[in-house]
């Protein structure tokens, strides 16, 4: 269906190489998965992106009315849900950092294109409770080295600051003052930026755009000195534990809520939809959603532009291997003697089976385009004294064996 992505069963090698990761990767840092629903009350997503000039503009947000005439609205990204949770849930006296990772599908209704999806998958985390640039730091080295063990190495981060509240006003009002007078040179979606949120203006692809950008300060030009200080502790502790990246003067991010770090990681040779994960830091966001003051930081990797990369850098793990042994029924009465037999080895080994008659030649070719490591073949013969035929596919080698020594002898090899 147009927009979504199927995951088919040959894929399901590299999807569980990715959960393991994640979990391996962040739960060594006590990072711990949380689960929460696709789809929340609105105002959750109202309080948090509902600001958000591109998910509104563009009517991103799959939103509709239940059976009692609510309104849901299908999660466009993790973190407000995740912390509607953390608020609901009383996280906030638990030891701090508190830190949750998820994994699961997000939805939004874009243009659909290359890694550009409608429902798409995410890897969320968020670390919520401290200030400090160490967490911030520590939020991109753990993003930065679960992608490192999928393989993917030599990316680099972009690192920059959207700064404090009021240093956002600000460069607001600077863009707006210095891009009005040229409204009418800019294309219809900065046109729109501009009105609701001006720093989305440098985001823009359009090359005209760009180049009514080009001499104008970026954010970074114009940080306050508490955003400032800020963004040097985490390039300092980056540097410290050699972690390279750019310093990024103009990043914004599509969504509203951040504050001082502002992140992402691109990758080269998937297309133009080449951001592979993206993030920052959102104080303030946690009490617009009822709770205490909160400080956080999180980011998202989208899987299928991560799953992409590691194709493209070979790094996908093979589909999963075949059975360990293959049942071949050479007669009417075998098959079902197949079937049972099946049923009774699965406690111990991967076994499947012919579901009808098969000459010999035949059955051994179905075995091996299942990818067997062994088949065994039952006829008349075979019944007669109780045994299978067993044949080791790769080495040709074959040997008669009793139905009760089956297992071991292909546990053994
Ligand atoms: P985001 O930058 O909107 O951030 O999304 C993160 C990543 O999700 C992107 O870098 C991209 O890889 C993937 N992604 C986004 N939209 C699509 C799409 N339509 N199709 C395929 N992949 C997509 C967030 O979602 C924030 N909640 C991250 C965050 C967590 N910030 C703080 N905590």
């Amino acid at each position: 269906m147009k927009g979504t992505y199927d995951v088919l069963p040959e894929r399901r090698a590299a999807w569980l190489r990715l959960r393991d990761a994640t979990d391996r990767v962040l739960g060594r840092a006590g990072v711990r998965e949380i689960v929460t629903p696709v789809f929340e009350h609105s105002e959750v997503f109202d309080k948090s992106v509902g600001e958000s000039a591109d998910l509104v503009v563009q009517k991103e947000m799959y939103r509709f009315e239940d059976r009692g005439g609510r309104s849901l609205t299908l999660r466009p990204e993790f973190t407000a849900g995740v912390l509607r949770a953390y608020v609901e849930h009383g996280m906030h006296t638990r030891p701090s950092p508190v830190k949750l990772w998820s994994l699961g599908p997000a939805f939004r209704a874009e243009n659909v294109q290359r890694g550009r999806f409608r429902q798409f998958h995410q890897v969320n985390c968020e670390i919520l409770g401290r200030p400090g640039p160490l967490v911030d730091a520590e939020a991109i080295a753990l993003l930065h080295d679960l992608l490192a063990e999928l393989g993917l190495s030599g990316l680099r981060v972009a690192l920059g600051s959207v700064g404090d509240p009021e240093d956002r006003d600000a460069y607001n009002a600077y863009l707006r003052d210095a891009l009005t007078p040229y409204e009418n040179d800019l294309s219809e979606t900065s046109r729109e930026r501009l009105r609701l949120n001006p720093m989305r203006v440098l985001d823009s692809k359009d090359e005209g755009d760009q180049a009514l950008l080009a001499d104008l300060d970026k954010p970074l030009d114009r940080l306050g000195d508490a955003a400032r200080e800020h963004l040097d502790g985490v390039a300092r502790t980056l540097e410290a534990w050699g972690i390279s990246f750019d310093l990024a003067p103009a990043i914004v991010r599509g969504l509203d809520y951040y504050r001082r770090t502002a992140f992402e990681i691109h990758a080269e040779g998937i297309g133009a939809q080449s951001a592979l994960a993206g993030g920052g830091r959102y104080d303030g966001l946690v009490a617009s959603l009822g709770g205490p003051p909160t400080p956080g930081i999180g980011w998202a990797l989208g899987v299928e532009r991560v799953l992409d990369a590691m194709e493209a850098a070979g790094t996908l793990p093979a589909s999963e291997p075949g059975p360990d042994l293959f049942l071949v029924p050479m007669d009417e009465r075998a098959i079902g003697e197949a079937a049972a037999l099946a049923r009774t080895l699965r406690s111990e080994l991967h076994v499947e089976h012919a579901y009808v008659r098969r000459a010999p030649g035949k059955g051994l070719r179905d075995a091996d385009r299942a990818g067997a490591r062994w088949a065994a073949l039952r006829g008349e013969r075979e019944r007669e004294r109780g045994v299978w035929t067993l044949k080791h596919l790769a080495r040709g080698e074959q040997l008669e064996v009793d139905e009760a020594a089956l297992a071991a002898a292909v546990l053994e090899d």
